[in-house]
């Protein structure tokens, strides 16, 4: 058996893709053969280990090479390849929103369910960004209380769209700041201009005005907390913050509990680093490349009796898409469950 392991990473050349690299180079991940993807319309060169690597169109005999495939493009390219490779024998662990909520492939947090990866598929999906921080933050109390409903008003940061949406916002600023006003760009990947603006919708509307974000929050935290009836309402808004999703959060439980023993539940849970003081509270540049998710201002909610609130910040590019891959590899490789095969390379 090798001890290394052969790492193929699906759009390299991206914001997600970018902190992936960093994140296995830094945490020091066995990687033994680097195989970079990108769309193949530009070329691109990405740097790993000390070595500049050329990023090319993926084709499934090349990515069939590889022990491990990090998707991090699209979710059509998830959809053509992830799958397939999975059933040939190669892990895949795959943050587009394409298999998240196939019945078939766990959607993992490993603080919260990492007990899904024991299934033995080897398609494993991570989660949407936004839930990551209310997923991870509220695991401890619905564990001890049970929530069962959750309001959730978002606060998204620009680089949650991807490098094509921090363009736009350069590109509006720099306008703004020669011209005196925000420009409508043609071809934008925002709806709205979002320099010195802010509007609620994140990905298209469905036929009852629910944004795309706003039905992946629901289901797919439903699906991490294996909580079928729980009722969740969100608002999700895209503000001109460049890294870091905010939450502000009502939840209401069927349990009764006191403000300390909220206190010591959130004090409690697993990859949270909970704010006591309440006059302290963290800002999506407090999360900037850090691991974990971050809340404060825990309160007692007047419009409900057993509904508190909590302010929720996490890294997007992180917790919410690269480090939340790393550590699921890393959980793998851990327990054995990720080995690279004795075989003959032929390359
Ligand atoms: N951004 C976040 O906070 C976040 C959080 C959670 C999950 N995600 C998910 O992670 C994925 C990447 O997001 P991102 O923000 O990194 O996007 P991004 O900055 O736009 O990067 C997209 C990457 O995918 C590549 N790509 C596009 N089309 C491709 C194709 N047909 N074949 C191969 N590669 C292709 C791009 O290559 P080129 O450079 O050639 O265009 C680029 O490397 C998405 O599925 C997104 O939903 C993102």
């Amino acid at each position: 058996m090798s001890k290394k392991i052969d790492v193929a990473v699906v759009g390299a050349s991206g914001l997600v893709g970018g902190e992936l690299l960093g994140l296995l180079e830094a945490r020091k991940f066995p990687v033994g053969r680097f195989l970079p993807f990108n769309s193949g319309r530009t070329a691109a060169f990405v740097a790993f280990k000390g070595k500049k690597h050329l990023c090319r169109k993926p084709v499934f005999s090349e990515l069939k090479k590889a022990d491990l495939v990090f998707f991090v493009s699209t979710d059509e390219v998830s959809g053509r390849f992830a799958k397939k490779l999975a059933g040939s024998g190669v892990w895949c662990i795959d943050d587009s929103s394409r298999f998240r909520l196939d019945k078939n492939v766990p959607l993992v947090i490993p603080e919260v369910n990492a007990a899904a990866l024991e299934s033995g598929g080897r398609l494993i999906a991570g989660p949407n960004c936004t839930l990551t921080g209310a997923a991870v933050a509220l695991h401890g109390i619905h564990k001890k209380f049970k929530i069962l409903e959750l309001r959730i008003a978002t606060y998204q940061a620009v680089s949650g769209a991807g490098k094509g949406a921090l363009k736009q916002l350069e590109a509006e600023l720099l306008y703004y700041f020669k011209h005196g006003r925000v420009p409508e760009l043609k071809g934008r990947k925002f709806p709205r201009a979002i320099a010195f603006n802010l509007f609620p919708q994140v990905g298209g509307f469905d036929g009852n005005g629910t944004s795309v974000e706003e039905a992946k929050v629901s289901a797919e935290l439903k699906k991490i907390w294996t909580s079928p009836g729980l009722r969740i309402s969100s608002t999700a808004v895209r503000v001109p913050v460049l890294r870091g999703h905010s939450l502000s959060v009502w939840a209401r439980t069927s349990r009764p509990w006191t403000l300390a023993s909220l206190r010591a539940a959130l004090a409690a849970t697993p990859g949270l680093q909970f704010f006591g003081n309440p006059y302290k509270y963290p800002t999506p540049l407090d999360v900037v490349k850090t691991s974990g998710v971050k809340a404060g201002r825990l309160r007692a909610a007047e419009t409900s009796p057993k509904e508190f609130q909590l302010w929720i910040v996490s890294d997007n590019l992180y917790k919410g898409a690269a480090l939340n891959s790393v550590e699921i590899a890393e959980y793998l490789l851990d327990r054995g469950l990720l080995v690279a095969p004795a075989r003959v390379r032929v390359f």
